[in-house]
């Protein structure tokens, strides 16, 4: 029994939930999942204040007292996760993009590498592929496996019958993607997961004095240690290991160099 997590970031009962309902109904034809719905509009998850303090401290030091804490939990009980939101103004809802700010902290500190996420969008016209390209950014910083990605035009008036059956095509292959993803072990990583697992591995290094929690997160996952060439124990590519090293060393220097600048700052300064 495989278990999917829904962050609904829809206002409503529309197009986007319908379209969470019809993946479901469609897994649920291709063996025994129990789904569960994060209504985003029904939680209690404030604004993010920009304090810093998830970063600085630690997430358990956040000043708000809310469900954050209990989304969190949810999201690590499922074996998938479905990231559904529509599409306003050119980008994500509002109340998915608290959801985002909320969990920034995540994206210094991954933690979901034993988890599949499907992405999800519905749209008037436009903006399906920008919205789809940031749920995917957001879901593999956080450490997910990207197993599909859906967007269906829904727009309010009556669609030709020949793109309603092209968006029941997309969402029977989502489903087929998706299902099939939970039950097959994590693949290995592309180059791009690569370049940013070196990218954050150098950045978190040398800002051990300037961001103690990150450090000491990357430090105990034993992520910092030269060995180690991702997050979670998978094939690499050894070409993707050499670009991301050489990327390593790159970005290393880049932040000695700044850091080494704001410190001749401060020293002129005082
Ligand atoms: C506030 C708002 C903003 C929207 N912005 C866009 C947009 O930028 N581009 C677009 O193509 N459709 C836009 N739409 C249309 C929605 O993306 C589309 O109807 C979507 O399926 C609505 O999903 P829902 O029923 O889950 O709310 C917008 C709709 C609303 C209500």
């Amino acid at each position: 029994m495989k278990r999917v997590l829904v962050i609904m970031g829809s206002p409503r009962m529309g197009n986007t939930m319908r379209a969470a309902q019809g993946i479901e109904e469609r897994m649920q034809g291709l063996g025994e999942v129990v789904f569960e719905y994060c209504m985003l509009r029904d939680a209690d998850l404030a604004r993010c204040r920009g304090c810093f303090v998830c970063f600085q401290k630690g997430e358990e030091h956040c000043p708000l007292r809310d469900d954050a804490p209990d989304i969190e939990r949810r999201m690590h009980e499922a074996d998938g996760v479905i990231f559904a939101t529509p599409v306003y103004g050119m980008n994500v809802s509002g109340l998915f993009k608290t959801f985002v700010d909320r969990f920034s902290y995540i994206f210094h500190r991954p933690r979901f590498f034993d988890k599949k996420a499907l992405l999800l969008t519905t749209t008037g016209a436009l903006g399906e592929k920008e919205v789809l390209d940031y749920l995917d950014l957001v879901a593999r910083i956080w450490g997910f496996e990207v197993a599909g990605r859906v967007g269906l035009i829904t727009p309010p008036y009556d669609l030709p019958e020949e793109k309603v059956r092209r968006n029941a095509e997309t969402l029977d292959a989502a489903a087929r993607a998706f299902h099939d993803s939970l039950y097959r072990p994590r693949r290995s990583p592309g180059w791009k997961d690569i370049l940013v697992f070196h990218g954050m591995r150098a950045t978190f290094r040398e800002l051990a004095a300037l961001a103690p929690v990150d450090y000491e997160y990357w430090e105990q996952k034993g992520w910092l240690d030269r060995k180690t060439r991702y997050f979670v124990e998978v094939p690499v590519n050894p070409l993707y290991h050499a670009l991301g090293s050489l990327i390593e060393w790159y970005v290393g220097r880049q932040v000695r160099k700044e850091m080494a600048g704001l410190r001749r700052k401060s020293d002129q300064s005082t």
